[in-house]
């Protein structure tokens, strides 16, 4: 897809960010984008952004950038990654975990994590392949993966 970019949250694509899966009864391995987003109200280090094809929100993603945070596997990170189900396998989760990649490397940072659930119907061969090895830690049940910038 040519046409992405990433964009802060707006009164404008609010609800194009809360319309994204998982909605009431989906089975994603990801928190609902709302859940996301009221703790990035509390949260002053997450950094929530939408992934946008020209207007429309196709993708959301939220970072956490805290040098001072106690867990290591939480100073730098991917939280969130949720793609519309109809525009997957098309690049855009790739394009997220790029720009947040990038983003850390503006803050100075050399390895941003992400924590997924283990098995098949988890995002461990997106993540993989996206450059993330697994730490062979585990934390919360999840397990942890590096991305080395
Ligand atoms: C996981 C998720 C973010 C992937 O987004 P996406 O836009 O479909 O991923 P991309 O198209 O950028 O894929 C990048 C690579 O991963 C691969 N990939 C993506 N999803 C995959 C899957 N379920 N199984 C195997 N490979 C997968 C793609 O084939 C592509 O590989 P390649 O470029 O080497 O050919 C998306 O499926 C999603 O939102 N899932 C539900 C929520 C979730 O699991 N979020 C992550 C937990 S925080």
């Amino acid at each position: 897809m040519a046409n992405l970019q990433l964009a802060e949250l707006t009164t404008d694509n609010l609800f194009g960010a809360l319309r994204l899966p998982p909605q009431a009864d989906d089975k994603e391995p990801v928190a609902p984008v709302a859940w996301s987003i009221a703790e990035a109200y509390v949260n002053p280090t997450a950094w929530p952004r939408v992934v946008l094809d020209g207007d429309e929100v196709v993708g959301f993603v939220m970072a956490n950038w805290d040098p001072d945070e106690e867990i290591p596997e939480f100073r730098a990170g991917i939280w969130r990654l949720n793609v519309a189900r109809d525009v997957r396998r098309r690049g855009i989760g790739r394009f997220a975990v790029e720009q947040a990649a990038e983003e850390a490397r503006r803050r100075g940072v050399d390895r941003i994590t992400a924590l997924w659930v283990p098995g098949p119907d988890g995002p461990e061969e997106f993540y993989l392949r996206c450059g993330f090895r697994k730490t062979g830690n585990l934390l919360f049940d999840e397990l942890v993966g590096e991305l080395l910038l």
